[in-house]
């Protein structure tokens, strides 16, 4: 019973069942001045499939929800969920969302969807995940569930960032996955990380784009050139890169699915503000 209902009555609480629910910070870690990740306990009644996202947010002054759509990055069968997130110093959410401490408060959208999920592809051999910057985290599910692997032979993730700090996340996790004792025995030999910066110094430099068309991604893994027969692919990252990278898919002959229709290749754009 709340402080302030009398005996014998019941607090007249406003729960909008369509609503966010509020849920606790369990962790928080951050890479850069741009980049952190952040895990939150997670109702029971909170079902997804890997690779979807859902609204996520905290309160405005006026009280009502500031959301914005964040891919879940934890897979579908974790008791928490985690995000990766990128920090806009002015960004309406993430300029308040970079200071949350252990213990906080999240809010939680109840719907997640999404198309970068295993049943929008049709089956295949090999898996690329193309991602740029935050555009990682629906792959930091989809390569932590085991579904990912009982589908295809060989799974290929890439990750493009501007600089090496902001590849930490997505090594540290992949290094992980080696110990997990969900996934640990599948991984081996399957699961490819393939890493490059844009702007600074690194072994494997340059735009995936760019390494796709001039064939370097190929060679360098030891594969053979995008074929619709056996290859599938996921792409997130920015608008742009989203739309070079699906120029490309659409040039070796690969076609667009969806939930409804799948095929085989999807996009999403990551969270961006
Ligand atoms: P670049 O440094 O050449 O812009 P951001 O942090 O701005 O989201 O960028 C993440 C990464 O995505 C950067 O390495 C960036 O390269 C790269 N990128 C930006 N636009 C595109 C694009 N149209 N196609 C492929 N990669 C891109």
């Amino acid at each position: 019973m709340s402080a302030e209902a009398p005996a014998g009555q019941t607090a007249a609480v406003k729960v909008n069942p369509n609503g966010p629910t509020e849920e606790t910070v369990l962790a928080v870690e951050h890479y850069t001045d741009r980049l952190f990740r952040f895990r939150l306990t997670r109702p029971q009644s909170f079902r997804f499939r890997s690779g979807e996202f859902v609204m996520i947010g905290l309160p405005k002054e006026d009280g009502k929800p500031l959301l914005r759509a964040y891919s879940v990055a934890s897979p579908s069968w974790d008791e928490e969920l985690e995000f990766y997130s990128i920090k806009v110093p002015d960004g309406p959410l993430t300029s308040r969302l970079q200071s949350i401490k252990v213990g906080d408060k999240v809010l939680l959208g109840r719907k997640p969807t999404g198309t970068l999920v295993l049943d929008a592809l049709t089956p295949g051999k090999r898996l690329y995940m193309f991602s740029t910057g935050t555009g990682f985290a629906p792959f930091a599910s989809l390569v932590r569930d085991p579904d990912t692997y009982e589908r295809y032979e060989q799974v290929i993730v890439t990750h493009t960032c501007r600089d090496v700090a902001e590849l930490t996340y997505s090594r540290n996790l992949i290094d992980s996955l080696k110990d997990d004792p969900l996934v640990g025995e599948l991984v081996g030999g399957k699961l490819a990380l393939y890493t490059t910066t844009t702007r600074e110094p690194y072994p494997n430099m340059g735009r995936i784009t760019t390494l796709i068309e001039n064939g370097k991604l190929f060679t360098d893994l030891g594969v053979p050139p995008l074929d619709p027969s056996t290859d599938r692919a996921m792409m997130c990252g920015s608008m742009e890169m989203i739309q070079d990278t699906k120029a490309l898919m659409i040039k070796a002959g690969l076609t667009e699915g969806s939930n409804a229709a799948p095929a085989e290749f999807v996009i999403e754009k990551a969270f961006a503000g």
